[in-house]
């Protein structure tokens, strides 16, 4: 039976708040009464981690904030990489006298990190954080920890993945996934109140496509929409599972809200019934962007003779495509589907289901077209895809 958190008002401590999806948590916190939350942020001063915080607000979306719900956010300086987050004796004083939920959502993403970097980041950061909490909880103060992870702590494992599982048998494809899956093993020996929510591949808002990165699922179809994308080491049969960033925080807010939850692992994936192939994408997005199918070969063809051959013929933006997408290419062919059954279990009775990336890929586009992916706010008037060809760059 669902156990709503009688006091969902209270302190939350947030960490990512300015990242993608850490922002969209922000703006969903600010916008319930009763709630303030302390943004952890690093910066070089406190000057300059307000500056961060407000820039953040200002952003927020679908609307913005009123005086009142900005208010709500405050901000604290810190680091994941320094002893004690560099919080001083007061400041961990204060946040564990009221901190009654933490949501730990900051990592390093870069698939092309050292495992010492990614270490740092996910594994030690976590740690602090953890020991954080653990002061808050000793006090009987908190009564939630959220850690935001990643489906992909599966690393190279093939088959239905269940939302408990946590084996690294086949071993991991990059540093990312292996300090991510090294992370949820300490939270899950923690003695705190934890869920764990494992998100797949999240990309911009379903209803407005915003989205305030262009990484992820973006950077393949960029070099698409440009022609640039001719020859791709995939298979048709891939799966790629996406998920819309509202989608990810409803749902983690729902089952954050169920105390009965506590102590699991969540998929906030679309799920084997929501994936889509990377054949369906492809052409999915051949046929917005009006472009030539690229063939698609083998990645053990590709790398060991066209990919060498391609080096030596190619130059400038082309062989810096080469060079980028290579930390792409094992999720080109991934056989690995995300069982969400536990999710669904309480989401579905709230009718909160992730939607196919069919009914809303138009919307992505439309915005990542209109803000020149990222580099510039986006002029929706000017959303186009002229007739004919591959996205003309204005
Ligand atoms: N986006 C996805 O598709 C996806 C998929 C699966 C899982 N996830 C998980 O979702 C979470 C958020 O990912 P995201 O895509 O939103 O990442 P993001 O946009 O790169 O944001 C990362 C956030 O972490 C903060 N951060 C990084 N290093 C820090 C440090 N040393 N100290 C304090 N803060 C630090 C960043 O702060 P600065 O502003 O200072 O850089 C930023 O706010 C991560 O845990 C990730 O593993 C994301």
């Amino acid at each position: 039976m669902r156990q709503t958190d009688s006091s969902t008002s209270g302190t939350v401590l947030l960490t990512g708040a300015t990242g993608f999806v850490g922002r969209e948590l922000l703006w969903r916190l600010v916008r319930q009464p009763g709630n303030r939350v302390v943004c952890l942020l690093r910066a070089k001063n406190d000057a300059e981690a307000a500056a961060k915080l407000a820039h953040v607000l200002d952003q927020a979306r679908p609307e913005p904030l009123t005086a009142e719900q900005r208010a709500r956010a405050t901000v604290v300086r810190g680091d994941l990489t320094e002893e004690e987050l560099g919080l001083s004796p007061e400041q961990q004083d204060e946040l564990a006298a009221s901190v009654h939920r933490v949501i730990h959502d900051a990592a390093t993403v870069d698939w092309a990190t050292s495992l010492e970097t990614a270490r740092q980041i996910n594994v030690e950061g976590t740690r602090r954080i953890l020991e954080l909490a653990a002061l808050a909880h000793a006090r009987g103060v908190l009564r939630r920890f959220d850690y935001v992870s990643t489906c992909h702590v599966c690393g190279r494992r093939r088959g239905r993945i269940a939302e408990e599982s946590l084996d690294d048998s086949e071993g991991f494809f990059n540093h990312y996934e292996q300090s991510k899956f090294e992370a949820e093993q300490l939270v899950r020996s923690s003695a705190l109140p934890f869920a764990t929510f494992r998100l797949s591949s999240v990309v911009g808002d379903s209803r407005t496509g915003y989205s305030s990165t262009f990484k992820v699922m973006y950077w393949p179809l960029k070099m698409l929409s440009r022609g640039m994308a001719w020859v791709v080491p995939a298979d048709r049969r891939g799966i790629v599972d996406i998920v819309p960033v509202d989608y990810v925080c409803d749902a983690l807010e729902a089952l954050s809200a169920d105390m009965s939850q506590r102590g699991k692992t969540f998929h906030l994936a679309a799920g084997p019934e929501h994936s889509s192939t990377i054949g369906e994408l492809l052409d999915l997005g051949v046929k917005t962007f009006r472009v030539r199918a690229p063939l698609l070969v083998p990645p053990s063809v590709f790398f060991y003779t066209l990919r060498p051959l391609l080096f030596l013929i190619t130059w400038g933006k082309r062989r810096e495509m080469l060079r980028k997408g290579r930390v792409y290419v094992p999720y080109f062919s991934f056989r690995a589907p995300f069982d969400t059954s536990q999710a669904r279990a309480v989401l579905d009775k709230l009718g909160l289901r992730p939607p196919l990336v069919q009914d809303y890929f138009q919307k992505l586009i439309d915005y990542a077209i209109a803000s020149d992916w990222g580099k510039r706010p986006p002029n929706v008037a000017a959303v186009s895809v002229p007739a004919g060809g591959a996205e003309r760059r204005p």
